[in-house]
């Protein structure tokens, strides 16, 4: 498990092995995944699809290293992520990862500018303000540093959300239905956040969507059901998209 130069930075790939993950034992056990191996390439963006229920949250999660597969591993470049020991863990998920949830996940006491600092406060990090006004000028909230969550829209908070994810500059980003809280052209505002990310930072984007059309900004879909991944499309259409999702049945909802 020796870090090179090459796991640093941009060039990171995520890859999941095999991946099992079971809630409870026994009769009442639940299987969230059930053997998923996917990689995702530095610069691509893929959108994970698939009915309620089918495993996106939790595979979102272990790649992302807040969950621990039950079997199987995750790979952050040539670092077996889910081997980690917890410190080590959240150490490297900080330089890594950014997590986009679907409810904004902001702190409604605190500015915006301290909610974007608080995850590198919180390991132990000073503050650099500079680095903060720069993620808040990307996501087009220049001037809102001082604001509270509660005084912007919920397409401003989410923007926000994505300044937090991206001022530690991490080359791995999840997004958990990232638009679904939003209206449609909110949304696209969000999506095009992130693909910008992915075509001029090289990053690695990961998000799981119900729609279709959010679904279109991305360069791969994949389709889940039932813990497994069952299908794989490559810059497909809305059309295309919907169409597999209604075969999944449900909708994708
Ligand atoms: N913490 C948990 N405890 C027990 N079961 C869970 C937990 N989280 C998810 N599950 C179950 O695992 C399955 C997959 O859940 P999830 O990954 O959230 O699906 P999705 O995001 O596709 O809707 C579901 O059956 C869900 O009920
Ligand atoms: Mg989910």
């Amino acid at each position: 498990m020796v870090e090179t130069a090459t796991d640093i930075g941009t060039g990171t790939t995520a890859r999941a092995e095999d991946l099992h993950r079971e809630y409870g034992r026994g009769a009442a056990a639940v299987r969230a995944l059930r053997g998923v191996s996917v990689a995702f390439a530095p610069g691509t963006f893929t959108a994970v699809m698939g009915p309620s229920g089918s495993g996106k949250t939790t595979l979102l999660h272990c790649l992302a290293g807040m969950d621990r597969p039950t079997r199987g591993a995750v790979w952050w470049g040539g670092t077996e992520v889910s081997r980690l020991p917890e410190r080590r863990l959240a150490a490297l998920r900080r330089s890594r990862v950014g997590f986009v949830f679907q409810a904004f996940n902001l702190m409604p006491a605190m500015t915006v500018a301290q909610n974007i600092e608080l995850p590198g406060r919180l390991s132990g990090e000073r503050p650099d303000r500079g680095r903060v006004l720069d993620a808040l000028a990307r996501v087009g909230l220049a001037g809102r540093e001082r604001h509270r969550p509660g005084q912007l829209s919920g397409g401003q908070q989410q923007r926000v959300a994505i300044a937090r994810a991206l001022v530690s500059r991490p080359p791995l980003l999840f997004a958990d239905e990232p638009t679904g809280a939003l209206d449609r052209a909110t949304g696209h505002e969000i999506l095009a956040l992130l693909r910008a990310g992915v075509d001029e930072d090289g990053g690695t984007c990961v998000m799981v969507t119900h729609d279709p059309v959010a679904a279109g900004y991305a360069d791969r879909v994949l389709l889940l059901a039932d813990g497994v991944v069952v299908d794989e499309l490559d810059r497909p259409t809305a059309a295309q998209v919907g169409e597999c999702l209604s075969r999944l049945g449900g909708g994708g909802l």
